[in-house]
């Protein structure tokens, strides 16, 4: 674990082709913030221009030397690399600079590990750690390897430790698999439930530090988790909220997006982002006063396409229809107005989730989504049956009424959702 360490050494590795177009000052600010959320302090930072990955130390010889000046001088605990590190670069690094060195990956496992606030997401981010460190012996201690013969209890005569290690992780992995299973067939329950509740479904997404918490509270007036900490939200929490046409919805507040999510986590990420798979209108929540937003969007979309055509696909293809755009943080802009990309655009609202401004656009915006799609419908209902009746007033707008003998013809406006839980049976 990394909390141990107080003292923090930050060495950003830019240049490389395939991260060529964010700029190096940017990618060390998200690199910074990253690993302050842990809760570290941060006392020296560093960009290492590389004009090749040397095998052993990634770095250069003079940046090693250069960094372990840094690291000496200041007695650093953790130095934090935002590359990826192989095992044995990692390994070389720890020996030349005496602390403990993390990559990018490792920095990313501990901060989902941390943020993680149910079962299922603490379990995913365990068995995504221990599948990273398996690769890690497997790659880094073959050569090491010690032959343990003789003791049986230790594992076959023979194992070497490496082969035990390795089997542990393994056993540990097959359990924690199973424990997802079940805490999953319960989770399929409690969303069986909620879809009973007829309300349409608003999922929050955005890029990590975007605001999706503070929005979160400033629509819902709820004191959730929020703080200048990236990824508060690895888990999805919702609320209910009432929109100006006394329209009920919930808010549903998911995973913070993160550029290079280490392979291990995509699992992990697509499973919570199941919310947003069901959701009726998804909101884009934008940093619009980032240097990098149109970046970061471009990540958050991409992701979500992923979804809408990976094997698993979880997003049917219509998901770009039900994104609305929240353009945040235009205080920081000098207010709503100054917002560049506007346009009229009816797909974007700009907000500041800190001093409320443009909080009543938004609301009437999601109104307005919401009510676009509403399908007109007729139905004869028992004039005893109250329930159904009240049903619909509660959930539709309804247009006209007819009392006749033993029976109430009623025309309601519906989303398709309700329509179709009014037709199974709700009540
Ligand atoms: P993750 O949980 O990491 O995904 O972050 P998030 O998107 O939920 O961001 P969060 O709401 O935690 O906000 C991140 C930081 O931005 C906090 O310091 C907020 O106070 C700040 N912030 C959010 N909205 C605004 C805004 O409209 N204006 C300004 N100036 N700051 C904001």
């Amino acid at each position: 674990m990394i909390l141990p360490h107080d003292r923090t050494l930050r060495v950003a590795t830019p240049g490389q082709p395939d991260g060529a177009a964010r700029a190096a000052e940017a990618r060390l600010a998200e690199a910074v913030g990253l690993t302050a959320s842990i809760g570290v302090t941060i006392v020296h930072e560093a960009i290492f221009p590389l004009r090749e990955r040397r095998p052993s130390t990634l770095l250069g010889e003079g940046q090693v030397q250069a960094a372990k000046q840094a690291i000496a001088d200041q007695r650093v605990g953790l130095a934090v690399v935002d590359a990826a590190l192989t095992p044995v670069q990692q390994r070389n690094l720890e020996r030349e600079w005496r602390c403990k060195v993390i990559d990018r990956t490792g920095l990313i496992l501990e901060i989902f590990g941390e943020r993680a606030r149910t079962k299922e997401g603490a379990l995913q981010v365990e068995l995504a750690h221990l599948d990273y460190q398996r690769t890690r012996l497997v790659r880094s201690w073959t050569h090491l390897e010690r032959q343990r013969g003789g003791f049986g209890f230790l594992g076959g005569p023979g194992e070497s430790q490496i082969e035990i290690d390795r089997r542990l992780i393994g056993e540990r992995m097959v359990k924690l698999k199973k424990e997802l299973e079940q805490v999953r067939r319960t989770r399929g329950l409690h969303r069986r439930a909620r879809e009973r509740v007829p309300y349409p479904v608003i999922a929050l997404v955005g890029y990590t530090n975007a605001g999706k918490s503070t929005l979160f509270n400033a629509l819902t007036g709820a004191g959730v988790y929020a703080q200048d900490q990236l990824f508060a939200t690895l888990d999805p929490t919702m609320r209910g909220i009432r929109l100006p046409s006394g329209r009920r919805a919930i808010l549903s507040d998911t995973v913070g997006f993160i550029s290079d999510l280490p392979t291990q986590l995509v699992e992990a990420f697509r499973a919570t982002l199941e919310e947003v798979a069901a959701a009726d209108i998804i909101l884009h929540v934008r940093d619009v006063a980032h240097p990098d937003t149109a970046a970061q969007r471009a990540d958050v979309l991409g992701v979500l396409a992923e979804m809408a055509t990976g094997p698993n696909a979880a997003l049917d293809e219509a998901w770009e229809g039900r994104v609305i755009e929240v353009l945040n943080k235009a205080d920081l802009l000098g207010g709503v107005g100054a917002v560049p990309g506007m346009n009229g655009d009816a797909n974007a609202v700009a907000v500041s989730a800190l001093t409320g401004e443009g909080l009543d656009d938004l609301r009437a915006v999601l109104d307005g989504r919401l009510s676009a799609n509403l399908e007109t419908v007729d139905y004869a209902i028992a004039a005893q049956d109250g329930a159904r009746l009240a049903w619909l007033y509660r959930h539709g707008e309804v247009i006209a009424r007819e009392d006749a003998e033993g029976e109430v013809r009623i025309t309601v406006r519906l989303s398709p959702a309700d329509r179709a839980r009014f037709e199974q049976g709700a009540e």
